[in-house]
């Protein structure tokens, strides 16, 4: 089937969309304020968007320091769920970022979060550490899972 929708950067004039998904897919959204900044004046981001239609579907935002990235959000708009936005999200990020030579991908996601783990784990995601009470609003536990395209000698 042809996908509805494709893959761009994110751009500033999406910055309501990215707040309407945030609202409905975040215990505790980031403010519009911080998400301006994250596409403004934040360095080292990589934010992409899949857009149908003028609407903004899904997001995902990177976070690249020195060989490491960092997925600090992705979500899909709550309609649109189910339907392949995340994946096609990360498949087009996880390439690019690891021809550009980053060693390993992290990310924090709540312990309760089946399907964003469910979702990690297909990628190839695997446990780190778990980051104790690290959701304010629901007291909740992170986990912290990696994804390594070069292992240093230390890591297990
Ligand atoms: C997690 C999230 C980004 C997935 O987005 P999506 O566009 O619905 O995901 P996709 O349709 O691309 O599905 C990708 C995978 O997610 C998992 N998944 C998606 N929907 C699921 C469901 N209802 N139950 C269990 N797993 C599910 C599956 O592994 C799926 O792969 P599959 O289709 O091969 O089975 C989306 O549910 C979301 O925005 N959640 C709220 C925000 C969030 O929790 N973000 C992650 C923070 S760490």
């Amino acid at each position: 089937m042809t996908r509805e929708w494709y893959i761009r950067p994110a751009e500033l004039r999406d910055l309501h969309q990215l707040v309407e998904i945030e609202d409905a897919q975040f215990p505790e959204p980031w403010s519009q304020q911080l998400l301006r900044d994250e596409l403004t004046t934040a360095s080292h981001r990589r934010y992409t968007v899949a857009e149908h239609q003028d609407v903004v579907v899904g997001v995902l935002g990177l976070m690249l320091i020195e060989d490491d990235a960092h997925i600090n959000t992705i979500a899909t708009r709550p309609e649109w769920e189910g339907r392949g936005v995340a994946r096609s999200l990360l498949d087009e990020a996880l390439p690019v970022i690891a021809a550009e030579g980053y060693r390993r991908m992290t990310l924090e996601v709540a312990v309760s979060n089946a399907r964003a783990r469910a979702l990690y784990t297909a990628y190839g995601f695997e446990p780190l550490g778990v980051r104790k009470q690290y959701y304010r609003v629901t007291n909740e536990d992170a986990l912290v899972l990696v994804k390594y395209w070069q292992r240093d000698s230390h890591e297990p």
